[in-house]
């Protein structure tokens, strides 16, 4: 698996103002916005791209266009419904499917509550948007989720993760083609699951319900 923790400024300013508990729903939504469409930059590093033929003002010239079958983007509900306009902002050509995870109360175990997704992924990219990779439960199971419909390779970004789910996605993916995209690497989870110095809820902050 390979796991990219961005750096870079414009980021870390982002992340700040998201971090801050004054920070109202409207702006939180902006920047969240923001925020992906800069780590979607990297997470689309390795998009499959073919060659075209076009024709400048002065010449012929071969460029790229993004290839077949077309990216599949996948925000996990709720949450990850907020990162969906950055994500399509960079990438417009993509398909978008939904998948819905929860946690079983009595046995913990996350279960898909919600889906429209292809049936069959075979050969497709998958983007999933998950904004926070806390326990790696709901992660863990999307990606397994769309590995066994088929996928070819899931790049996961998160805006925060703590290292306790990263390992965690690390260790379930074994040798499976993942890529994770962090705009941070958190210190811990506290014994409420919540990714500290974190954001608080990232659904209830996107949402208005705090
Ligand atoms: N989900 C959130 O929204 N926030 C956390 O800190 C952990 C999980």
């Amino acid at each position: 698996m390979r796991v990219h923790v961005a750096d870079h400024p414009l980021i870390t300013h982002k992340l700040t103002v998201l971090r801050d508990k004054r920070t109202p729903s409207p702006v939180f939504r902006q920047l969240t916005e923001e925020l992906i469409t800069l780590l979607a930059y990297e997470a689309t590093r390795n998009v499959r791209v073919e060659d075209i033929e076009i024709e400048t003002p002065v010449t012929t010239t071969v460029g790229v266009r993004i290839g077949e079958p077309r990216p599949l983007v996948v925000p996990i509900l709720r949450a990850g419904l907020g990162m969906l306009d950055g994500m399509v902002k960079l990438l417009p050509t993509a398909e978008v499917g939904f998948l819905g995870m929860a946690r079983n109360e009595e046995t913990l175990q996350p279960y898909t509550y919600a889906e429209r997704l292809p049936e069959d992924l075979s050969d497709r990219q998958c983007f999933v948007l998950d904004p926070m990779l806390a326990t790696g439960g709901s992660l863990g199971a999307a990606i397994d989720f769309l590995f066994a419909r088929g996928a070819q390779d899931v790049t996961a970004i998160c805006i925060l993760a703590a290292p306790e789910g990263l390992a965690k996605i690390e260790e379930q993916v074994g040798d499976r083609d993942v890529t994770l995209v962090l705009g941070a690497l958190d210190e811990r989870l506290n014994e409420k699951g919540y990714i500290v110095p974190g954001l608080g809820d990232a659904g209830d902050r996107l949402y208005g319900t705090v």
